[in-house]
């Protein structure tokens, strides 16, 4: 299971614990946090960003991963297909089978539209199924919607957009009655009523959780209902690139059968992108929590359509991906079991952090102890620290991991590790893309008309970092009411023939600026042939 020197470390961890029980290390100032960032956190290392040239946002720093997408030119150009063929035609296309995308979906639908779903993989293929921790929601006596945004607002930095903070702590109560009436099964007490618990960065319970199944079970239930309304589901199909119709607004979008290669045009009064993150374009050559679609194909088709980006520079590195065994790393070990009572301890079996700081914060010190204080646990693929998950049984009783935290438990299990009785090896992995295409508070961006975006592909709900369990509430949020907007939209508005002027105007750019890469995005799937040996030492 563990190496000899693990398992040495392993020893000092639990000399460490009885003194450690009950007595949590001291929060950070902000100085302390301040600090720990610049010298820590990804987001400060120059090396890994590049200056974006082209588009909007031209003069402004992306990760160098991101910028290659961003000046790369269509897949289209040189090979558009005739547009005069009509494939789809619908009021509204949702580009993305995730929570956001599925959710837009339920709601057009209910507005009376006639609306699409569009994926590359399948249904539910997506970090939205991945989740696992919860969602947050201020639904109980002791907190309040501006609480939430008190905490959101402090954890982001300070950088959230108000409008969209704002929306996104007013409708998160309904978001979880609307999840519960669909039929997600949140966990409760004895009394019917739901069981919260905090995150890092909350001041009140607010996590309402599946135990550690959280996203899989909301996507279970979109899922689900998507079917049960009949919605059509066009899967293994990618949006390659938007159309527009001459007159700056959008008018469908030209997709890719993965299968045969066709493309096949899709007109639509409105589109919705929700896409998704962008792990695995594994910036700085991080691990990723991410699905294997999360390419930021949506950030690249906004973008090329003119669609300015929002802290396209800040990427949230979960605290506690797995750092062993390998043939899991990079996976996501919940915030959850710091809540439930882990604590993050070095190989001398010290505490050097409170568990539930933020998570940029969380993600810098655990970065610290592995390198600059030479505190880490040396693992095959690099180092770690440890989480010392007995805590929990000790806290909380016997039994309290198998009926809080089952999916951990199982995931460890298959390795011979039995969380219950040692603690696992942590680090951070490539989570979440705190920035993304910029909306306006009623869901549309501000430089295409028509064209709304929703769930991870947004930037600006957060700010500059995100707090546990507020991705899954904004992908209900914000993907319920593009899905209502779009389908308002739609009635209201003809669309003209459609064109793919853009990526011609785009390439011009690109050469201008003297730019070629000789690539093609938006990516679509990742490229482990090309980078296996680079992520493995
Ligand atoms: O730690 C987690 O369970 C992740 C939750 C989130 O990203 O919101």
């Amino acid at each position: 299971m563990f190496t000899p020197e693990m398992l040495e470390s392993v020893k000092k961890v639990e000399a460490t614990r009885p003194a450690r029980i009950g007595k949590e290390p001291a929060r950070m100032s902000a100085e302390e946090k301040d600090l720990l960032l610049k010298k820590f956190h990804p987001d400060y290392r120059e090396d890994g960003f590049d200056t974006i040239k082209v588009g909007p946002n031209a003069g402004q720093k992306a990760p160098t991963e991101l910028v290659r997408l961003l000046h790369s030119n269509s897949r289209l150009l040189g090979h558009e297909p005739d547009l005069k063929k009509t494939d789809y035609d619908v009021d509204v296309l949702v580009i993305g089978g995730g929570g956001a995308g599925a959710s837009a979906a339920l709601e057009a639908n209910a507005a009376g539209a006639d609306v699409m779903i569009v994926t590359k993989l399948r249904l539910g293929d997506a970090n939205t199924m991945m989740a696992e921790g919860g969602i947050q929601a201020a639904d109980k006596e002791n907190d309040s919607p501006v609480q939430h945004y008190i905490d959101a607002f402090g954890g982001g930095h300070f950088a959230a957009r108000p409008e969209l903070l704002r929306r996104l702590v007013m409708e998160a109560p309904d978001a979880i009655k609307w999840l519960s009436d669909l039929g997600v099964m949140f966990d409760k007490d004895e009394t019917g009523r739901m069981i919260t618990t905090h995150g890092g960065g909350t001041s009140r319970k607010r996590m309402h959780a599946c135990k550690d199944y959280s996203g899989a079970e909301i996507m279970r239930t979109l899922r689900d209902e998507v079917y049960n309304r009949k919605i059509p589901v066009v899967e293994f199909t990618s949006a390659v690139e938007l159309l527009t119709d001459g007159g700056g607004r959008v008018a469908g979008a030209v997709l890719l059968n993965m299968e045969t290669g066709d493309l096949l045009v899709a007109r639509a009064k409105t589109v919705v992108i929700a896409t998704g993150g962008a792990g695995r374009l594994h910036y700085q050559n991080f691990p990723t929590s991410n699905h294997y679609g999360a390419t930021a194909d949506g950030l690249i088709l906004g973008y090329r359509v003119g669609a300015p980006l929002l802290y396209q520079d800040t990427i949230q590195y979960h605290p506690t991906g797995v750092a062993y065994p390998s043939q899991i790393y990079g996976a996501l070990v919940t915030e959850k079991v710091r809540s439930l009572g882990a604590m993050l301890v070095n190989a001398e079996g010290e505490a050097f952090m409170h568990p539930l700081e933020t998570r940029d914060v969380a993600a810098a010190a655990i970065i610290r102890e592995c390198t600059e204080r030479g505190l880490g646990v040396v693992t095959p693929l690099g180092s770690g620290v440890w989480l010392d998950t007995p805590m929990i049984e000790e806290l909380g009783g016997e039994g309290t991991i198998e009926r809080r935290i089952p999916a951990m438990l199982r995931m460890y299990m298959n390795y011979d590790i039995d969380m219950r009785r040692v603690p696992i090896l942590v680090y951070p992995t490539l989570h979440y893309q705190n920035g993304g295409l910029e909306i306006g508070g009623d869901g549309f961006t501000k430089a295409v008309d028509n064209l709304l975006v929703a769930g991870e592909t947004v930037g600006g709900i957060h700010g500059r970092n995100r707090l546990m369990g507020n991705s899954l509430l904004d992908i209900i949020v914000f993907g319920r009411g593009a899905g209502r907007a779009a389908a308002a939209r739609a009635k209201e508005i003809t669309v003209g023939e459609p064109s793919l002027e853009h990526i011609r105007r785009y390439a011009r750019a690109l050469e201008d600026a003297g730019i070629e890469t000789g690539g093609v995005s938006p990516q679509l799937l990742p490229d482990y042939a090309r980078h296996e040996r680079e992520t493995a030492v």
